[in-house]
């Protein structure tokens, strides 16, 4: 088979975790991949995950600054995890250089930005694909068999809430800055996905939306340990930020969200919680409930049928006969039909992030279109915006049609400005 030669663009905390996502699928003899060039700009960061590519891989990727240094390397495909502000003019200049790429959440940091990259692919052949990761959690996949098995009935209702954070730090100083996608767009995409992924096309939403925590703080700074530090790659850049900074972002959205099929969504996003967390994702249908576990958990999902059948163990499976996982799922995680699995936090990570290098590397070999491609992750951006501007708004009611078709920007306005495209 042909290698794919590929570059890692954006060589931070998600960079690296994708390069650990790309040596699971080469560990698994799945990779049709060759890591060829590690690109970033701040070249300790690049030197950094091109050493550990030696280590994992076998084989030392060049390291460069930009794109037009990687002309030289025969690059195919790139994989974009930058930070958000520069997935836009990146993903339309890979387009340009006739490259397919594999672009972080959230796919644009604002509307307009994802619609750039859609104006130029529509002129292109090339494979985008948007790396979304929750949904590829084989319990979700589960879920969305069992839903689309007509397990729990017709779907009423919807409960997604989650709550923490109090005042300190989510991961970097980044996500609490609106110009450089605030924490209600890096978090809220994922939810805003997996909630179409099971539910179909939201058609509009209204909400109030806070910003409750304007100082926050990073306990790394001072030499504490992080209370954020996802697969434990961010502790180095974290003790260099500061340990207190001003927060412009938003921290809190409280929404009602109509489904097309007529389902209505109740969510709540609070990364400000002084309180107890709260993790709830649910939906009741017209003959029973299905109650889900955190993404990347591996925990069981409870169904309650006829309000008093409780279903949670390994029996679910007969409720879904033909629920299979894809391939490369299956062969990562151990079984085609799973219910329930149990991977330290980075190991399920990496293998979530090797799924989405599978599925875009047969996007690329032809095999089967990406399966969430850049109208899906731009519709997960329009989502999010549909929430905070109508909380802007003081409640309003916004289609996500009209969000996407950049008819409502009004709280999106100054962060186009900043990026040149308003
Ligand atoms: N799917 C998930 O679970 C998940 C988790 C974390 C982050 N992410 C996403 O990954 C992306 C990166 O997040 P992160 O946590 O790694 O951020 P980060 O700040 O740790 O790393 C960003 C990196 O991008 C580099 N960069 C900036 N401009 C660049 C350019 N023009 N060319 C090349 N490199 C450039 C920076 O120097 C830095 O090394 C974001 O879009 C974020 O939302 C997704």
């Amino acid at each position: 088979m042909e290698r794919i030669p590929l570059a890692i663009v954006g060589c931070g905390g998600m960079g690296h975790r994708h390069l650990f996502g790309l040596a699971e699928l080469h560990r698994n003899d799945l990779s049709p991949f060759d890591l060829v060039g590690a690109c970033d700009p701040v070249t300790e960061n690049a030197e950094s995950l091109a050493g550990q590519a030696e280590q994992l891989l076998g084989k030392r990727p060049t390291v460069v600054k930009n794109l037009a240094e990687l002309e030289g390397l025969g690059v195919a495909a790139v994989d974009i995890t930058t930070t958000p502000r520069y997935h836009h003019t990146l993903g339309v200049e890979a387009i340009e250089r006739n490259w397919h790429a594999m672009i972080e959440k959230p796919v644009g940091l604002t509307v307009r930005a994802a619609n750039r990259i859609q104006k130029a692919a529509k002129a292109s052949d090339r494979v985008i694909s948007v790396a979304e990761n929750y949904r590829r959690d084989p319990i979700n996949r589960l879920a969305k068999a069992l839903l689309d098995g007509g397990v729990i009935g017709d779907p009423r209702y919807m409960i997604h809430n989650t709550s923490g954070g109090g005042n300190l730090m989510t991961i970097s100083v980044w996500r609490h800055q609106k110009d450089q996608s605030g924490v209600l767009l890096d978090v809220g995409v994922h939810f805003a996905d997996i909630m179409e992924y099971f539910l179909g096309d939201i058609e509009s939403v209204y909400a109030q939306m806070r910003l409750y925590e304007p100082t926050r703080y990073n306990p790394a700074a001072l030499g504490a340990e992080s209370t954020s530090n996802p697969a434990g790659v961010y502790g180095k850049a974290q003790r260099a930020m500061p340990a207190e900074f001003q927060a412009t972002a938003d921290d809190a959205i409280y929404a009602t969200i109509n489904f097309k099929n007529g389902a209505v969504g109740q969510y709540i996003e609070n990364h400000a919680e002084h309180g107890q967390g709260l993790w709830i994702r649910q939906i009741h249908g017209s003959k029973g409930s299905m109650d889900m576990p955190s993404d990347r958990s591996g925990r069981i999902l409870k169904l309650t049928l006829d309000r008093t059948h409780v279903v949670d163990n390994e029996s679910i499976l007969d409720l879904v006969p033909d629920f299979r996982l894809d391939e490369a799922t299956a062969k990562l995680f151990g079984g085609d039909r799973l219910w329930r699995y149990e991977f330290p936090f980075e190991l399920t990570d990496r293998k979530l992030i090797a799924v989405e290098y599978a599925d875009f590397g047969l996007g690329i070999q032809g095999k089967r279109p990406v399966e969430v491609d850049l109208a899906q992750g731009s519709r997960s951006v329009a989502v999010s915006y549909a929430m905070m501007e109508s909380g802007a708004a003081g409640g309003k009611l916004l289609s996500i049609d009209d969000v996407l078709a950049e008819k409502v920007t009004a709280y999106q306005q100054d962060i186009d400005e900043g990026l040149g495209i308003a």
